[in-house]
């Protein structure tokens, strides 16, 4: 199978030197790349900015904006079989980026935000898409019931909800995925690596489901 996934956080400029960010680290995507490409998988990589190598054997696309990585994934998303979005993006963006640095005043300062473009909906409006849709859903509370209501509303197979707060940075994670069905499964705190390859096998086994299914 083809799988597509997105990874680390996405920047949005405010003027050459500054940016909106977060805390992202790319590393529970990349596990999801290297375990998907050693069970045989294609992988396609679409990356915004982190520390870490990326895996050999991916066709694998550095992204800085948002705006570019809905570029990269729309590019591929006639091809796909798995799209995994687990890249943190930017949920706003400056609606102006400053051509120069914008200088230090004595008084405060604002900054104005429009949204950025939903990856995620944006592949859950398509009709007729071939492909399972992954999303992730990072969560500071309620965490199934943001989960569930990101699920219905972003019309995706699957969302693999995590704590924002044992997630972000670390080597280890916990899980809790919401399918379409209505089923649910909860994996506990292991390694990103174990993770990624329970995910991987997760993802297989839907998409095969689905297709079987259409059939
Ligand atoms: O609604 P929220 O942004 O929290 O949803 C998170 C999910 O949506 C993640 O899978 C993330 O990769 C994806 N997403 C996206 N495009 C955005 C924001 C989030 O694809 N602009």
């Amino acid at each position: 199978m083809t799988f597509l996934i997105t990874a680390g956080p996405t920047r949005e400029p405010i003027d050459p030197v500054r940016y909106i960010s977060n805390r992202s680290s790319g590393k529970m995507g990349y596990a999801i790349a290297e375990a998907a490409l050693d069970v045989g998988h294609d992988v396609v990589l679409v990356s915004g900015p982190v520390n870490l190598a990326p895996p050999t054997k991916t066709k694998f696309i550095s992204v800085s904006t948002t705006d570019e990585m809905f570029e990269a994934v729309h590019r591929y998303a006639d091809e796909l079989d798995v799209c995994v979005l687990c890249a943190a993006v930017a949920d706003y963006k400056p609606t102006k980026i400053s051509p120069t640095k914008i200088k230090k005043r004595a008084a405060g300062t604002s900054l104005e935000l429009i949204p950025t473009c939903d990856i995620l909906q944006s592949l859950g409006r398509q009709q007729n898409r071939k492909f399972l849709l992954v999303g992730f859903a990072a969560e500071t509370d309620h965490l199934e019931a943001n989960a569930t209501k990101k699920l219905r509303e972003k019309n995706c197979d699957i969302i693999v909800a995590n704590d924002a707060c044992v997630a972000m940075e670390t080597d280890e994670n916990e899980l809790l995925i919401l399918f379409c069905d209505g089923e649910t499964k909860r994996i506990s705190r292991a390694s990103k690596t174990f993770l990624a390859r329970e995910l991987v096998k997760i993802f297989a086994n839907s998409q095969q489901k689905r297709l079987t299914k259409k059939l």
